[in-house]
């Protein structure tokens, strides 16, 4: 059973995420995680880079990120945690490759407070301009509720309307899964 799920390349989007972010990440880079959340990813991200910053609106998610961080020993100062909206981004010097969006609400939490399309379109805008060539920024949609469908379709419409030249956009969705996460990946050339 083991075998065959290693095997597999259907588990989750989440893996598939995974993938492209080891592939870009080196040690020195610093990777932004924008919606912390219960902190998995940020702790993925931590074992793969020099430094992470990770942002959440909810003291509740951050607290849980950092317990997360601390029971799995992450040495401290290699994450950075914020709690504010990532529609702006703190410590702009660092050489960030990386920029992850896990969109829609906490896990086990508010379902109220979630992320909107305003906030996440002024965020991408910002994370654009923020990475570096051959960096890339991954987000999550979770088009099954109507606050993500509406993001989906505006993220899609703004990651169409890129240059070419300048960047790289491919988008991955599952087409017999009704409602499951969907992928979207833009590279800087
Ligand atoms: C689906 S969860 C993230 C899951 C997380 N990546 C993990 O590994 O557990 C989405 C998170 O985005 C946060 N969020 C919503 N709007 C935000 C905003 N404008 N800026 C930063 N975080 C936001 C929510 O509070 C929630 O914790």
């Amino acid at each position: 059973m083991k075998e065959k799920r290693k095997r597999s390349i259907f588990n989750s989007h989440l893996d598939l995420a995974r993938l492209y972010w080891d592939k870009v990440l080196q040690k020195r880079d610093w990777a932004i995680d924008a919606t912390c959340g219960n902190g998995h990813d940020t702790l993925f991200l931590a074992s793969k880079c020099e430094g992470v910053i990770g942002l959440d609106i909810q003291e509740r998610a951050l607290q849980k990120t950092r317990e997360l961080l601390e029971t799995s020993g992450v040495e401290k100062g290699k994450v950075l945690l914020y709690h504010q909206s990532h529609e702006s981004f703190p410590d702009r010097d660092k050489p960030i490759r990386l920029i992850i969006y896990n969109l829609g609400y906490l896990p086990g939490g508010d379902k109220e407070i979630t992320t909107r399309v305003h906030s996440t379109l002024k965020s991408l805008e910002n994370a654009l301009e923020l990475i570096l060539p051959q960096g890339i920024v991954s987000i999550t949609c979770y088009p099954g509720h109507p606050e993500g469908a509406l993001e989906e379709s505006a993220l899609l419409r703004f990651s169409e309307s890129l240059s070419p030249q300048q960047w790289s956009v491919s988008f991955h969705s599952w087409k017999n899964r009704c409602q499951a996460p969907s992928l979207l990946i833009i590279q800087k050339n």
